[in-house]
């Protein structure tokens, strides 16, 4: 077949700062997608969007050619009690310790919200929600769209993988992307994500962005830029989309891992939990909450148990057993404070990479995780600690994997000094054109 574009001028434009035109884009998704723009050529061209970026206008092409690669997903049919019920879901651009996804679905839709939370695994030092649900004995990530829709109507949350026929494009761009150094670009990490959110045809959409040494982006100035451009892809598209500006400086909560990050969350569940990380799930629900036109207070369900019995139901709906003990380490080191003082600084990125290095996270996508594997804290920054105390233990089945996570964790942490207070939720943005 000839083909309506040559993908070296594609790059070409890109490469000397011009613009590409909808008709470029379109072809060379489109192109790529069925194999006729090479992986080579694809590289070179994310490298070039990396280096020069792209207008407003070819960031909306690019999500919508991504979107018409694949499937969109219809939630239209989704009633109960006789009328049609509201869908809302969340996206985190990714962090350390960020299990909030797991309380989060049920919460919401313990206020009849249906919460369609199409999930990724991890890659990379950031953790995969899929990952981390696995380790619940039995749970299975894969469901047909039937399925997913039957839950929703039913239980009202589901947090399960994306089918493969949900944006291809993204699938193949985002594998490229990861091993060519060009995953941190406000427009391909906009386009990637929201043509996913778009395709999924959720009716709102919480974004959290993520801002720190754990995020991708660390710079606050570029993550509030990369939420306004994906607050506008959405608002465009129909979805009513609003995102929180967060810290990732420091790992949210006290797990970091898989199992441990399950129990962390049960206890969020269960009226518990570390501090940052009910405030940032109760946050987050009130987004999902109001978009879905309920004012309620989200708290109150964490307390009463309404949550956490969607939560079972859930993990039950997906082959689970919420009764079922977690999988333990096999083997364990402590971590402990060398002097007395005020805990000042703890690194997200530093223990981000220490657990995947245990084996919570993987190198390849293909490779296995350790559901065991993580890192369980003990303190932190603000907190007093005594010479001696443990500060961090390291969990792993495989020991020898303690010395390349021991070094990954030098410099993790800082004992005295001045200690920085950093809000947990730095910023809300509203997209302009629906204000
Ligand atoms: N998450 C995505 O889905 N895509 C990106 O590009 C970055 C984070």
């Amino acid at each position: 077949m000839s083909e309506l574009f040559d993908a070296v001028d594609v790059i070409r434009t890109k490469r000397d700062r011009g613009a590409l035109s909808d008709a470029q884009i379109d072809w060379v998704i489109d192109a790529y997608t069925r194999g006729a723009v090479a992986d080579e050529q694809m590289s070179a061209l994310a490298m070039a969007i990396f280096l020069n970026g792209m207008e407003r206008r070819e960031i909306v092409r690019w999500t919508q050619a991504m979107i018409d690669s694949g499937e969109r997903l219809n939630f239209e049919s989704i009633v109960g009690e006789g009328k049609k019920i509201a869908t809302s879901d969340k996206h985190s651009t990714g962090g350390v310790g960020d299990k909030i996804t797991l309380p989060l679905a049920p919460l919401v839709a313990a206020f009849g919200v249906a919460v369609p939370q199409l999930s990724g695994r991890g890659l990379g030092h950031t953790g995969g929600t899929l990952d981390k649900l696995e380790a619940i004995p039995g749970w299975q990530a894969k469901l047909s769209n039937e399925r997913v829709v039957e839950i929703l109507g039913t239980t009202g949350a589901v947090i399960c993988a994306a089918g493969d026929g949900l944006a291809p494009a993204d699938k193949k761009l985002y594998a490229l992307r990861d091993v060519t150094s060009t995953v941190e670009a406000i427009p391909l990490i906009a386009s990637s994500i929201m043509s996913k959110k778009i395709a999924e045809g959720t009716g709102s959409l919480v974004l959290d962005v993520k801002v720190g040494s754990g995020a991708f982006m660390k710079d606050a100035s570029m993550a509030r830029e990369l939420a306004r451009v994906m607050v506008d892809l959405g608002t465009d598209a129909g979805v009513k989309t609003t995102a929180l500006l967060t810290d990732m400086n420091t790992p949210l909560g006290l797990a970091v891992g898989n199992a441990c990050e399950v129990e962390e969350s049960v206890g969020v569940l269960a009226g518990g939990g570390p501090s940052d990380v009910v405030e940032l799930t109760v946050a987050l629900a009130r987004e999902m909450l109001t978009s879905s036109g309920i004012d309620a207070d989200p708290a109150e369900a964490l307390k009463d148990g309404r949550a956490m019995d969607v939560w079972r139901a859930m993990v039950r709906d997906q082959g689970g057993d919420p009764d079922a003990a977690l999988p333990q380490p096999k083997e364990t080191v402590t971590i402990t404070a060398p002097e007395s003082g005020t805990l000042t600084e703890l690194d997200a990125y530093k223990v981000g990479v220490a657990s995947w290095r245990l084996g919570a996270g993987r190198a390849r996508k293909e490779d296995p995780v350790q559901l065991a594997a993580g890192i369980k804290l003990h303190a932190k920054p603000g907190d007093e600690v005594r010479e001696g105390q443990p500060l961090m233990t390291l969990m792993t089945d495989t020991p020898e994997r303690f010395e390349r996570a021991q070094q990954s964790l030098e410099g993790s942490f800082t004992i005295g000094g001045d200690l920085r207070e950093r809000p947990l939720i730095i910023d809300r943005i509203v997209s302009e054109r629906s204000e």
